[in-house]
């Protein structure tokens, strides 16, 4: 009888867990015409934010870069990267040549936890000495002549407001990070600042953003480059917009040339998105609630917390994770790199899910058919991102008319053979779609169904390789007190 009971329970406990799976799938679905809903409503959005200040959540932040690098750009320059897991440091030279570039040096190391919550000097003396270290232990590194400074270029991968492509006052903090008495103050002044208390003499000749960089990269690869995309520890793109286009800042500008804009669009929100109580909550546990609602459906900071979301509640409702696992409680205890090799373990018997599930959840002798389950979680999760994301993407393409919608059709041939359109290239970057092989399948499949066929024949995602630190060295270059290529 005993037996009996236990079976019966067992299996309710199953159906249980089952229906919160089917919820899952349910709250997470984005067949494509709701896909193609966030399409419009992001293009609405650009318009919104590029007619006036404020005009939406998506801020759509001017960066006063009029000029991509071209290839041309030559001489040593410094980058610094901060913003995601890691800062670093780089020393590039730049051969004048398309592709001659050479990382001299860079140093690497994770942002102590504690900095990304205390106040702006001590973070910004933190980098200044790393700064200071890394200038002082390079050999064979001419001191630069007289009146000269080695120039920097530095990517801040935050939302900051800009008046010249050197300088920018902090909007506010993501990812994270939380220092209060910096927001409305001036990035590259914190920086000269800590330098100059190091006594350190470099001289920050382009503040960009980590999107900014990587487009600079993928345009100096490959000129067809317009926009770039960060899938990493947060999300965001930019493009290159039609300065008539930029409406809020007529007057302010040259409505002729271009001008790099970023969109932030980590704070995109619409109503066609596919929100579940999951994001719900995480969004309220977070330290910054009502703020960057798409980032949270996408990044990687926040994909492992909602898997995590999903099995403590799975647990809390049925007994098929055993006793309920006291780590389950704790937030962002599972990382997305974890998520990732869960969910493409090959294994027979799924052991990489069991020894994630084991080290780091304690939860043990997982049966393979709840390890199966827990692949589906991350395979709902992960989808849902990759597909969002393409949606954003193929957003961009159409505010700029590269989505095939209108004006490319005129060779439309008698067949309906192949319409006439641009090639057209977006630079990205970043763990999720670097490193997360179901997550880029994810969002290139969602591209081809976005787009259709022969649309998406023109359209060519690509993985630049650190944008964020060469891009923000190609950046320094063409901003450079030396350089000819400053004039818009
Ligand atoms: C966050 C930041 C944004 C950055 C992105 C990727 O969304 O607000 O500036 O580009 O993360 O690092």
């Amino acid at each position: 009888a005993v037996m009996v009971g236990r079976t019966v329970r067992r299996r309710s406990g199953w159906r249980r867990v089952l229906r919160v799976l089917e919820e899952l799938e349910e709250g997470c679905a984005t067949p494509v015409g709701r896909l193609r809903q966030v399409v419009d409503a992001m293009a609405v959005e650009m318009h919104a934010g590029l007619a006036s200040e404020g005009g939406s959540k998506l801020k759509m932040l001017l960066t006063f870069i009029h000029n991509l690098p071209t290839g041309n750009e030559k001489g040593i320059y410094y980058a610094l990267d901060l913003g995601g897991t890691n800062f670093r440091v780089l020393r590039v030279k730049l051969g004048g040549e398309r592709s001659s570039i050479t990382e001299l040096d860079v140093d690497r190391k994770p942002i102590p936890q504690h900095l990304m919550t205390s106040t702006t000097e001590e973070l910004f003396d933190f980098i200044a000495t790393s700064l200071k270290d890394f200038v002082e232990k390079e050999e064979n590194v001419p001191e630069p002549s007289q009146g000269e400074r080695r120039e920097l270029g530095f990517t801040f991968s935050f939302p900051f407001k800009q008046i010249s492509s050197s300088s920018g006052t902090l909007i506010k903090w993501t990812k994270g990070f939380s220092i209060e008495d910096m927001v409305g103050r001036d990035v590259s002044q914190c920086l000269q600042e800590a330098m100059s208390r190091k006594g350190l003499d470099m001289r920050v000749t382009a503040l960009i953003n980590d999107t900014v960089g990587t487009l600079a990269l993928g345009h100096y690869h490959d000129e067809d480059t317009v926009a770039a995309v960060i899938i990493g520890t947060g999300t965001n793109a930019c493009y290159l917009e039609r300065a008539d286009a930029i409406i809020k800042c007529q007057g302010l500008l040259t409505t002729s040339g271009s001008m790099v804009v970023n969109m932030e669009w980590g704070n995109f929100w619409s109503s066609h998105l596919p929100r579940t109580s999951y994001d719900v909550d995480l969004d309220a546990d977070s330290p910054n609630p009502n703020d960057q609602g798409f980032e949270k459906m996408i990044s990687g900071m926040y994909l492992g917390d909602i898997v995590r979301r999903v099995i403590l509640r799975m647990s809390l409702e049925s007994d098929v994770f055993g006793l309920i696992s006291s780590k389950l409680h704790v937030p962002f205890i599972l990382r997305t790199p974890m998520i990732a090799a869960m969910h493409e373990d090959d294994s027979p018997n799924l052991e990489e899910v069991g020894r994630i599930l084991q080290d780091t959840l304690e939860i043990s002798e997982v049966p393979l058919n709840v390890r199966k389950l827990v692949v589906k979680v991350c395979d709902v999760v992960t989808c849902r991102a990759a597909r969002l994301a393409a949606a954003g993407i193929v957003g961009i393409l159409k505010k700029i008319g590269r989505d095939g919608s209108g004006g490319i059709t005129n060779a439309k041939s008698k067949g309906g053979g192949s319409m006439k359109m641009k090639r057209t290239v977006v630079a990205v970057e970043g763990g999720l779609y670097t490193n997360y092989t179901m997550f880029r399948e994810y969002l290139n499949e969602a591209m081809v169904q976005i787009l259709g066929d022969d649309v998406a024949s023109h359209v060519i995602i690509k993985a630049t390789e650190d944008g964020s630190g060469i891009g923000a060295s190609l950046l320094a270059a063409s901003h450079s007190a030396s350089s000819s290529s400053t004039s818009s």
